[in-house]
C-alpha cells in the first residue's frame, strides 16, 4: 500500500480517537510513552503487524511488545503468576515489560511472538499512551518507532524524520521522560533481567526480594545479551572517552568540557532522558562521537547498554 503522507495528530481528544480509529483499520500509529515513541499496530491483526515490521525495515521477525490499558486486560492475554503480580503492582503502569506463558484463548498474531509460546507485556505510564489504548480497547503491537538499527526515538521529530511516508500517523505529545525502553523481565522460568531499562535493576531486585522468600541478591542477573550493533548513529562511537580525539565531538556526562551534556548535574534519569536525542543531534554533526564514562548503577546499566550496542562493530 502506498500512503500519500503520514498525519501529525496532536495528543488532544480528538487526536487519540481519531489514532484509535487509524488502529481499527489495521493501520499503525507512531504514539508517545514514556520510554520512547512506539510504532503501534492491532496486536490481533496480522496484517497490521506485517506492516510494522514493513515500515521499520527490520530484517527478521523479532517478537513485539503488547501494549495494554491495565493488568486486568494482560491477564486476557498470559498466564498470570505470583511474581507477575508482584511486580505488576510495584511498577505498573510504567517501564516494565513481563514476558509470560501465551493463553492458550490469546489472539495475538503470531508475528507479535515471533512464534513463541510467550508474550511480552506492558502498561505503559504516557497518560496519552493510557488513552490511546482505552479508546482503542486491544491490545497494541509496538516497537520503537525508528528504522531498524538507528537510533530510537525520544520526540515526534525524531519518528517524522525516520518514517514519514510510512505510516498513517503520529500523535504528537513531547518528549518521552524516561527516554530509554523498558525493563524486560523473563517469567516464564527462573526472573531472568531480558533487557536493562526505564526501571533500574536494583528496584526490582529490592522488590523480589523483599516479597519471594527464596530470592538471593543478583538472581535476576543473566549473563550479558549477544552484543549487536543497534541505536546505531552513522558515525563511530567511542565509550569511557576523558577528551575528545582527532575530529570526535564530545558526549559528556557531569563536569567534563563537551559539545553537549547528558546531565551537567550527573544525574541518571536526565542522561536517560537526553541520551537518543543527545545521540540524534551528534550524528547530524556527521563526526566521530566520543562518550564520558557513565556510572554503572541505577538507569546508568541501561544507558551503558544501548552505547554498548551504539559502539559495537556494525555489520
Ligand atoms: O519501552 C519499550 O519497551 C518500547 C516502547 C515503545 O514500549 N518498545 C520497545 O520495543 O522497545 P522493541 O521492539 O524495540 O523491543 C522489544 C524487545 C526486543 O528485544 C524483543 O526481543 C523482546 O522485547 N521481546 C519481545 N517479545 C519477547 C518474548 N516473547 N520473549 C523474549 N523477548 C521478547
Ligand atoms: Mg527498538
Amino acid at each position: 500500500m502506498t500512503l500519500l503522507g503520514t498525519q501529525d495528530l496532536s495528543a488532544d481528544s480528538q487526536g487519540i480517537a481519531k489514532a484509535a480509529d487509524l488502529l481499527r483499520q489495521g493501520l499503525l500509529v507512531a504514539f508517545p510513552t514514556e520510554t520512547v515513541y512506539g510504532l503501534g499496530g492491532d496486536a490481533r491483526n496480522g496484517d497490521a503487524v506485517a506492516s510494522i515490521y514493513e515500515a521499520k525495515g527490520r530484517p527478521s521477525f523479532n517478537p513485539l511488545i503488547a501494549h495494554v490499558a491495565s493488568t486486568e486486560t494482560a491477564k486476557r492475554f498470559v498466564e498470570w503468576t505470583d511474581q507477575a503480580e508482584l511486580l505488576a503492582q510495584a511498577f505498573w503502569p510504567g517501564p516494565l515489560t513481563l514476558v509470560l506463558p501465551l493463553r492458550s484463548d490469546h489472539g495475538i498474531s503470531s508475528l507479535v511472538t515471533a512464534g513463541l509460546d510467550t508474550l511480552a507485556v506492558r502498561v505503559p505510564a504516557h497518560p496519552t499512551a493510557r488513552a490511546l489504548l482505552a479508546a482503542f480497547d486491544g491490545p497494541v503491537a509496538a516497537p520503537s518507532a525508528n528504522p531498524s538499527g538507528q537510533i530510537s526515538p525520544t520526540t515526534a521529530a525524531h519518528v517524522r524524520a525516520g518514517l514519514t511516508g510510512r505510516i498513517a500517523a503520529i500523535l504528537d505529545d513531547g518528549p518521552c521522560g524516561v527516554g530509554l525502553e523498558s525493563t524486560i523481565v523473563g517469567l516464564t522460568g527462573a526472573p531472568a533481567l531480558l533487557r536493562p531499562g526505564g526501571v533500574a535493576l536494583e528496584q526490582i531486585e529490592e522488590v523480589m526480594q523483599a516479597n519471594l522468600h527464596h530470592h538471593q541478591p543478583g538472581d535476576l542477573l543473566t549473563a550479558p545479551g549477544q552484543l549487536q550493533s543497534h541505536y546505531a548513529p552513522d558515525a563511530p562511537v567511542r565509550l569511557n572517552a576523558e577528551s575528545c580525539q582527532g575530529d570526535e565531538v564530545l558526549l559528556g556526562f557531569g563536569t567534563v568540557t563537551c559539545d553537549l551534556n547528558l546531565s551537567e548535574s550527573s544525574s541518571l534519569p536526565e542522561a536517560a532522558a537526553n541520551l537518543f536525542a543527545a545521540l540524534h543531534k551528534l550524528n547530524e554533526t556527521s563526526r566521530p562521537i566520543a562518550v564520558s564514562p557513565i556510572p554503572n548503577h541505577g538507569l546508568g546499566a541501561a544507558i551503558n547498554d544501548r552505547l554498548r550496542r551504539a559502539a559495537a562493530p556494525r555489520d
